[in-house]
């Protein structure tokens, strides 16, 4: 028996309306062109969801790319855990036997087996979707180089906004983070991005700890608002289109958990400016 798996709020139903919805457009605006179509689900699951709030059930983002009316030429699925990838193969071998063979799973860490992907691909001759769903912070900044230097592949990233967040404490005190945002966000300008020197002067500035110099304690000052653009702008280091209508999923106390992004690779005007439009019209209208 299969264990469907529980995650996500009620963005989840959201999330995966705006995916499918640009999947659905892209597969009609590339269907006369000349390249073969890859899909790449890189956070795969089972294909099937029930919300942990809500206790909905739903079709997650592997079967609904599978259900497309128009299809893509080869179905990448990459699922970490074992028993998901294999549940993910007994869904496909029931409900889309057909497709089989357009079909690979692969179970290991999405960076790794992306970056596989992606150097198994000619880039001349391919144009891709990418699906980045991961629960918290598991895409490498060098998994979206990666992606980035393609120049042939369309990208829908859920930025984990509130674990970035949990991460950029009020009182500087990020050290034992700093490994992880770098490697999240790619570089070290966050720390001047998000902090400034505290204006308040206390006693302990007066009379410093052995250790610590006068005038080095750092506070937080950084808003939403701030990290999502902040969070925009570095993928715009990378990838030459970014959507500025990025979507901001939050949860019931109105805290915002994931930031969910897409990017362009392609360098050409004509497909940014395309891709852009699907993109923006779905991200504008719910
Ligand atoms: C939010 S769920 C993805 C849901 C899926 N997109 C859907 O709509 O059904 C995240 C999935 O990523 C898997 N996962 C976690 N860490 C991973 C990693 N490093 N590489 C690949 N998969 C991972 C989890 O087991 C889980 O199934």
């Amino acid at each position: 028996m299969t264990t469907s798996q529980k995650f996500g709020g009620n963005w989840t139903e959201e999330k995966l309306n705006i995916f499918t919805r640009y999947l659905d457009a892209y597969l009609i605006a590339l269907q006369n062109q000349k390249f073969k179509k890859i899909y790449i689900d890189a956070f795969a699951g089972t294909g099937e969801i029930e919300t942990r709030d809500g206790g909905q059930y739903l079709a997650g983002s592997a079967k609904r790319a599978l259900a497309s009316e128009k299809k893509f030429d080869h179905y990448y699925f990459i699922e970490a855990d074992s028993q998901k990838a294999g549940e993910l193969q007994d869904m496909i071998n029931s409900e889309f036997p057909q497709m089989r063979r357009s079909v690979t799973i692969f179970c290991g860490d999405a960076n790794d087996k992306l970056a596989g992907i992606i150097s198994s691909v000619d880039w001349r001759f391919n144009r891709g979707l990418l699906f980045l769903d991961p629960y918290a912070t598991q895409v490498h900044w060098t998994t979206l180089e990666n992606v980035a230097q393609t120049k042939s592949i369309d990208v829908w990233y859920l930025f984990p906004f509130s674990a970035l967040e949990r991460m950029l404490p009020k009182n500087g005190k990020y050290d034992k983070w700093e490994d992880c945002i770098d490697r999240l966000l790619g570089d070290s300008g966050w720390r001047e991005e998000f902090y400034k020197k505290d204006p308040q002067m206390t006693l302990f500035d007066l009379f410093p700890e052995p250790g610590q110099n006068d005038g080095e304690r750092m506070v937080k000052d950084a808003n939403p608002d701030h990290i999502k653009e902040y969070i925009l702008s570095r993928l715009g280091t990378i990838f030459p289109c970014v959507s500025k209508h990025a979507r901001i999923f939050r949860n019931s106390r109105n805290s915002p958990m994931f930031l969910f992004c897409f990017a362009i690779a392609s360098e050409s005007p004509k497909a940014q400016g395309l891709a852009l439009r699907m993109a923006d019209y779905i991200l504008k209208n719910k």
